[in-house]
This record gives structure tokens, C-alpha cells and sequence, in this order.
């Protein structure tokens, strides 16, 4: 009877965490921005049109938001007189594409103003962009407010790409995602495109006894090398994330088991039987990665954190 009475406690503890980080709903602008949604698919779908790095830009953008006091577009918001943002942060390297977001929310006003919040902009622009790249859809809960804190010295909270597995892990959990979640939403380099300085320590000074990092394919490594060199000058010069940087496939998993990953965040990944059994499992079938993404996608973008609805995505009301 303990057991079960601890069990039913258990049961609604569950229950109100999730209400209250997940009081979000797929028809939450039902009523009051019925078309909304669709202004934002219609808004991102031009700028792909256009821009062929804004699908992986905009992927990328909507994990930092989400890493950062949670998805609150706290990432949007642009450096002021007193404040220096996130997005003037150090690891911003790369991000880019905010324009978009910007023109999807004058859509957006133009059809219901103060109404949609730009957090929830983001969310839907993250969806469909793995769409656009022929990735798996979703319905996207939306609800989320916006936040009024954005400081370039919390970017240090996000995970980096030297990071280890036990490092991962804890960045991860500290959010409420797992093992599982890891190694799903690491699928999101399956897209875009990587800057030297990110995978600079595999290549060169490794460690002690290694130029380059053992665990990467030589012939991989020797084409990031070239293109890497140890002094670079080359103001963009970086690597794509897979070889199918366009497509939103499996080829990331296939490749990292060959060792032709570019970060030992995504090499870490192999360190552990449990993980390693996944990105096998992801490697050899699209379904159950495009599924597993799916389902963590919903759980990393349902982390909220905001208190209003902004009227213009760069300033706070
Ligand atoms: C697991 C921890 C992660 C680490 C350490 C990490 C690190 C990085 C780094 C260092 C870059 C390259 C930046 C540059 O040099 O230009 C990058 C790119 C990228 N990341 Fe991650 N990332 C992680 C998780 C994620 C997640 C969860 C997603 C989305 C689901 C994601 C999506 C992307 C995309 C799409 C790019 C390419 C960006 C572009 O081409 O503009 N990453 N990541
Ligand atoms: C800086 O903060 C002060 C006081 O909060 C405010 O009056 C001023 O407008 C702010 N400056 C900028 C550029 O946001
Ligand atoms: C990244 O930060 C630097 C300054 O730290 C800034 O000059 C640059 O515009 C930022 N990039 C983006 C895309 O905001
Ligand atoms: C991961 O890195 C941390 C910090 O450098 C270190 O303390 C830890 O021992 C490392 N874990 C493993 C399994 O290598």
C-alpha cells in the first residue's frame, strides 16, 4: 500500500511538472491568430528560397534559445547601451539568419498584433525548416512568452564542442533531457556548416602523445586539415556538417561511426555502449532517428521561460 501510495505521489508530481513546463498547445492561437502559423511557414519558406544556410541557421538558433533560461527568444534580442546579448555572446559564431524571424513576425503582427510571441516564432521556423530540408514534421505546441534577459555571459552555459560524454550529459540533464534526447537532437548536425575554431583541437595539438585525434578517420582528418590549416588566415574557412549538409537525414550517424564527425561532442557520443547502441540504431534506420528527433525536438522546445509577448523580436516592450 506504501508502495502505491508513493507511486500515485509520484504519478502527480509528474503530472503538475509537466503541466507546468509543458502549458503549451498546438491550437493555442486557435482563436486569436488562426492563420498565424501559416505567415511563418510562409515567411521561412521565402528566405530558404533565397538563402540556402538558413535552414541549419535557424535549426541551430531555436537549441540556443531553449539552452538558455528556456525558449524565450532571449537569443533575438539585440545588445544595448547597458547590456550585451546573447546573441554578442562568444559562441555566436555562426549564428545568423535573424532577419527572418524578423520578417516572420511583421507577418504575423500584420495579421494579429501583440498576440504571437517570437519564442514561439522561432519553434515553428525550427520545424519548418526540417521540413523545407525533407526532414519529419511535427505539430509544434506554442504558448510560450518571451523574456525580458538576454546576457552575452550566460552563452557559457551552452554545451561546447569539447565537451565529453559525462559533460554532455550533465548540460543536457540539467534541462531535463536525456541520454536519449543527447544523442537524438545531435542529429541536428546533420545540417549547416562548421567553423574551423570548432574542431580546431582534433586536428591540431590534440594532446600529449597526438597531433590529431586518434579516434578520426586519416584520411577525414587530413581534408580538415588541409582546408584548417594550424594558422588559418581564410576569414570563413570551416567544413560542412555531413556530407548531405542540405539534406536532413541520417548520413550524420553513418558518418560519425566511420569517424567523420567534426566535434568531440559528436565523437563523445560513441563513448558509452548505451549511446553508441543509439547512434547505431539512428545510423541504420531514418525512421527511428526521424521519430526519436521528433519526439525531442517537442521536449527541448516545451523548456519555457518568458513573460510577455514582444512586440518587435530584437527589443523587449
Ligand atoms: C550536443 C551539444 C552541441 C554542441 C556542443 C554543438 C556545437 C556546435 C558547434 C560548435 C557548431 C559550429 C559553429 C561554427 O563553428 O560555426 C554547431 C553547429 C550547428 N549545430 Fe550544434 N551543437 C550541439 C547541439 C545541437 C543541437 C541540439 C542542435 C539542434 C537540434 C544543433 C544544431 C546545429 C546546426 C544546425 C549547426 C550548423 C549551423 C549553421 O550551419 O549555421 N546543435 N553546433
Ligand atoms: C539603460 O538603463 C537605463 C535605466 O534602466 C534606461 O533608462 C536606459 O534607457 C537604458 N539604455 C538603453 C540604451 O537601453
Ligand atoms: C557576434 O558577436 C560579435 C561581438 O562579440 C558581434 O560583432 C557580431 O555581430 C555577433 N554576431 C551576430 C550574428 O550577432
Ligand atoms: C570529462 O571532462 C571533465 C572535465 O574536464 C573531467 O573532469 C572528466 O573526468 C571527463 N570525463 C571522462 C569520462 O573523461
Amino acid at each position: 500500500m506504501a508502495s502505491m501510495a508513493a507511486c500515485l505521489l509520484m504519478i502527480t508530481t509528474i503530472f503538475s511538472i509537466l503541466h507546468l513546463s509543458f502549458g503549451l498547445s498546438s491550437d493555442y492561437y486557435s482563436k486569436t491568430c488562426p492563420k498565424g502559423e501559416e505567415a511563418v511557414t510562409d515567411a521561412v519558406k521565402k528566405a530558404v528560397a533565397n538563402d540556402q544556410t538558413v535552414p541549419a541557421a535557424l535549426l541551430r538558433m531555436h537549441f540556443h534559445d531553449c539552452f538558455i533560461r528556456g525558449c524565450d527568444g532571449s537569443v533575438l534580442l539585440k545588445s544595448n547601451g547597458n547590456n550585451t546579448a546573447e546573441k554578442d555572446g562568444p559562441p555566436n559564431i555562426s549564428l545568423h539568419a535573424f532577419y527572418v524571424i524578423d520578417k516572420a513576425k511583421k507577418a504575423v503582427e500584420s495579421l494579429c498584433p501583440g498576440v504571437v510571441s517570437c519564442a514561439d516564432i522561432l519553434a515553428i521556423a525550427a520545424r519548418d525548416v526540417v521540413v523545407l530540408s525533407g526532414g519529419p514534421t511535427w505539430e509544434v505546441p506554442k504558448g510560450r512568452k518571451d523574456g525580458r534577459i538576454s546576457k552575452a555571459s550566460e552563452t557559457i552555459q551552452l554545451p561546447s564542442p569539447t565537451f565529453n560524454l559525462s559533460q554532455l550529459q550533465q548540460s543536457f540533464s540539467q534541462r531535463g533531457l536525456s541520454i536519449e534526447d543527447l544523442v537524438a537532437l545531435s542529429g541536428g548536425h546533420t545540417l549547416g556548416f562548421s567553423h574551423c575554431s570548432s574542431f580546431q583541437n582534433r586536428i591540431h595539438n590534440f594532446d600529449g602523445s597526438h597531433d590529431i585525434d586518434p579516434s578520426l578517420n586519416p584520411s577525414f582528418a587530413s581534408s580538415l586539415r588541409s582546408v584548417c590549416p594550424m594558422h588559418n588566415k581564410v576569414k570563413n574557412a570551416g567544413a560542412t556538417m555531413d556530407s548531405t549538409s542540405a539534406s536532413f537525414d541520417n548520413t550524420y550517424y553513418k558518418l560519425l561511426l566511420q569517424g567523420k564527425s567534426l566535434f568531440s561532442s559528436d565523437q563523445a557520443l560513441l563513448a558509452h555502449p548505451k549511446t553508441k547502441g543509439l547512434v547505431s540504431k539512428f545510423a541504420s534506420s531514418q525512421g527511428a532517428f526521424s521519430q526519436a528527433f521528433v519526439k525531442s525536438m517537442i521536449k527541448m522546445s516545451s523548456l519555457t521561460g518568458g513573460q510577455e509577448v514582444r512586440l518587435d523580436c530584437k527589443v523587449v516592450n
